[in-house]
């Protein structure tokens, strides 16, 4: 294994590398593409590739596929189970029929339930880090982290982490069991969890935070050039930020941001994962390429200068991405 650095995620002894994995595009959502086609052989030779430098800390959800991504995680780290460190989530429900009913269950029944399917399709009988994807707006809080607590009591989970919620939820869950982790979306296209009182509260109660779409879901890579570069049936077509004008003032940002790439002689993509390392985050950039996946575990060792960091915050401060990065139904399930 490689010498990538590590650090410890909350206050409970998780110790990750400082950049994971996220493995979201390596399969479809109910039959959508969410980054172009999936690739099942590339992206399990993409996970291998990952262990061998050091990046073991994989990101899935039940969500994914749904059911299909965990499976095919279970397949890429079969017979080396120990040597990674899996993160999955619960919360979007499942059926029996393993159809996602899109509504979201946080009930502690539920969590019982969920925790059994994944274990049974990841092939394994811990993970390592358990998210709530989505905050249950019909459910305490407090009730769905007991179960969660629960599940670490029984010792199917090691660690448990919450996804999009708002301070308030987190300060809530953590009286109940602390919190390992919060996974919210964060990069330099994304910064509300700056301003709306999140990285607050983190830092204040010792919890990690995990940048899920650190790449702005692969704008901040610079190889998107048009709307128009995805497949039809490509998720971010859903997606305001990617839509008309905005896409285009977006873009712009894009080009200020590259300038600074191309003088620190680094790719937009490391740029990018850098500064949300710079940030005291774990990032975890999604990529079903072996060759991408080498390009950002490079960002690791990057550092900014004072003035780099401030003429980046004076190109994308907080609130100027032009769109929202969900649709409306989607907005209405986050920072809850
Ligand atoms: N908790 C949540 O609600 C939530 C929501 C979204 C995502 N996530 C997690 O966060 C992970 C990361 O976010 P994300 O995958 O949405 O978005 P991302 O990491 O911001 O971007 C992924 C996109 O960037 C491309 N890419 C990656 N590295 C590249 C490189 N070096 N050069 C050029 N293009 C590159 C990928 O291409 P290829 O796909 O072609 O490799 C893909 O299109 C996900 O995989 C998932 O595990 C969690």
């Amino acid at each position: 294994m490689s010498s990538i650095k590590k650090v410890k995620l909350g206050n409970q002894g998780f110790e990750v590398p400082v950049e994971g994995l996220g493995c979201m595009g390596m399969t479809t959502i109910a039959g959508q593409d969410i980054y172009g086609l999936a690739d099942e052989k590339e992206s399990i030779a993409t996970i291998h590739r990952a262990l061998e430098l050091g990046v073991n800390f994989l990101d899935t959800a039940d969500l994914y596929g749904p059911l299909l991504n965990e499976r095919l995680v279970s397949k890429a780290i079969a017979g080396n189970r120990d040597k990674y460190l899996v993160a999955t989530k619960f919360g979007y429900e499942v059926g029996d029929d393993e159809q996602l009913t899109w509504r979201i269950n946080g009930r502690p029944d539920y969590v019982k339930k969920a925790i059994d399917r994944s274990l049974k399709n990841l092939k394994t009988d811990y993970i390592d880090l358990y998210y709530l994807h989505r905050v249950d707006p019909e459910t305490p809080i407090e009730d769905t982290v007991v179960a969660m607590a629960e599940l670490v009591q029984s010792g199917k989970v090691k660690y448990i982490g919450l996804s999009e919620v708002s301070a308030q939820t987190l300060r809530k869950a953590n009286l109940i069991h602390p919190i390992t982790a919060v996974q919210t979306e964060y990069s330099l296209f994304e910064r509300t969890v700056e301003i709306n009182g999140l990285f607050d509260a983190v830092n204040e109660l010792g919890v990690g935070f995990v940048s899920y779409s650190p790449l702005g879901r692969g704008f901040l890579t610079g190889d998107i050039k048009s709307p128009d570069d995805f497949t039809a049936n490509d998720f971010r077509r859903s997606i305001p930020r990617f839509q008309g004008d905005n896409f285009y003032k977006n873009l712009d940002l894009v080009k200020e941001i590259n300038i600074l790439a191309e003088a620190k002689n680094i790719t937009p993509s490391q740029l990018a994962i850098a500064w949300t390392l710079a940030k005291g985050t774990v990032p975890i950039p999604g990529t079903k390429r072996v060759k991408y996946l080498e390009d950002n575990i490079a960002a690791a060792d990057i550092v900014f200068t004072v003035d780099e960091l401030t003429h980046l915050d004076s190109i994308v401060p907080a609130g100027i991405t032009a769109g929202e990065r969900y649709d409306e139904t989607s907005m209405s399930g986050v920072n809850l």
